[in-house]
């Protein structure tokens, strides 16, 4: 296998059922089963009583691949594959990339985002993030000069995890012109969208604005959904469509019939669901935005614009892989080191979609004010 260890996931299986306040997952509050049916209409109930467990439709199940479609202005339920998010990722990459291509990759990323390309032997080439002025900042003209007639996709994710960077509306449509212009497959990673905390930051999906666009949306973050492992690839490139169904042939072949069904009745849902996460996200947010201003010594704050996570910076000398170790021994509390991003600096993710958050970040005081 020429896949690297996957450092974010194999960090989380160390911590995720044993620590007591995660202070860093990027999903928001899970909903229970109870809550979730108790959402359901009438017809959601029917399909839910009288569900048989066969195999389920490759494509997706024409109910939820029409709610997936709602997403998009330009997109029917046909452009719609539904899979599973991390699944829709490798589906992807695997259908449109081969050796020897080169990839333009917003970083720091969710890992599978290019280490998927690189695996396939692909070139993969960085567009960082970078903080000016005390903000997360991307530039545009390390994009145009990072194009070779090689390259074949630009891969970006807005809402960013982990740093919660949006772009305004013009910067992201003449990053979608540019893509036009050299012809490649832009990969969006959507699957923060519904989460900016200033609704009116929206962008469009990348799906509706290019033909070549691939957007992946899914329910695990913004739903607060993860353990129905569900998400969809929309595109209107019907070739790149094609490819993608016959892929998943050899990943899942479809989806689980019980989480069909529960994902139909969220997305019927979503304007109830998605205002509870973000008015946590938002409360959480003001705790910890004035934390770190008492602590301002020792934290650099960067206020994210979208999404579930922040990314500050730890300014004392000492490593902040060193200060999430001994908090979670002393406090049991887990902050994500920058590392695991393989991203340079002294940054660390904090998760803001949780419940327990304000306890978690009581404790992460007191522990600072020990040293
Ligand atoms: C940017 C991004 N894309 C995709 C995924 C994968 O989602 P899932 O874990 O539901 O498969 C994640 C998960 O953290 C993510 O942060």
């Amino acid at each position: 296998m020429n896949y690297r260890e996957f450092k974010l996931e194999r960090y989380f299986a160390r911590y995720e059922f044993s620590v007591r306040y995660l202070l860093s997952p990027s999903d928001c509050e899970s909903l229970s089963m109870q809550e979730l049916l108790a959402l359901a209409d009438q017809e959601c109930m029917e399909l839910w009583h009288n569900l048989k467990l066969g195999y389920t439709e490759s494509s997706g199940h024409p109910l939820l691949r029409d709610e997936a479609a709602a997403f998009y202005r330009e997109l029917t339920a046909r452009d719609m594959l539904i899979v599973n998010p991390e699944e829709g990722i490798f589906i992807a990459m695997q259908s449109l990339l081969e050796a020897g291509d080169e990839v333009i990759v917003l970083e720091p990323s969710y890992q599978s985002l290019r280490e998927i390309p690189r695996a396939l032997g692909c070139r993969v080439v960085s567009w960082p993030l970078t903080v000016r002025e005390g903000r997360w900042q991307l530039d545009p003209e390390h994009l145009k000069a990072a194009f070779t007639p090689r390259t074949r996709m630009v891969i970006v994710n807005f809402p960013h995890n982990p740093t919660g960077f949006l772009p305004d509306r013009k910067a992201f449509l003449d990053l979608l012109a540019l893509a036009e212009e050299k012809d490649v497959y832009l990969f969006s990673d959507e699957i923060y969208r519904l989460l900016e905390h200033d609704p009116s930051d929206r962008l469009p999906a990348a799906a509706d604005c290019y033909h070549r666009a691939i957007s992946l949306g899914g329910l695990s973050k913004s739903f607060g959904l993860p353990g129905l492992r569900l998400g969809w690839l929309a595109t209107r490139d019907e070739s790149a469509r094609q490819k993608f169904v016959l892929m998943k042939d050899y990943t899942s072949i479809c989806g689980s019939a019980p989480s069909e069904i529960l994902g139909i009745i969220a997305l019927r849902a979503k304007a109830q669901i998605v205002r509870e996460k973000l008015a946590l996200i938002l409360e959480n947010l003001k705790q910890a935005r004035e934390l770190f201003s008492r602590h301002e010594q020792m934290f650099q704050w960067l206020e994210p614009r979208g999404g579930s996570t922040a990314f500050p910076c730890l300014r004392a000398d000492h490593a902040v892989d060193q200060f999430c170790l001994e908090l979670v021994k002393d406090k049991n509390v887990m902050l994500l080191p920058g590392e695991v991003f393989d991203f340079p600096g002294n940054y660390f993710r904090i998760g803001l979609g949780r419940k327990n958050f304000a306890e978690g970040l009581a404790l992460l005081e007191q522990f600072i004010q020990n040293r």
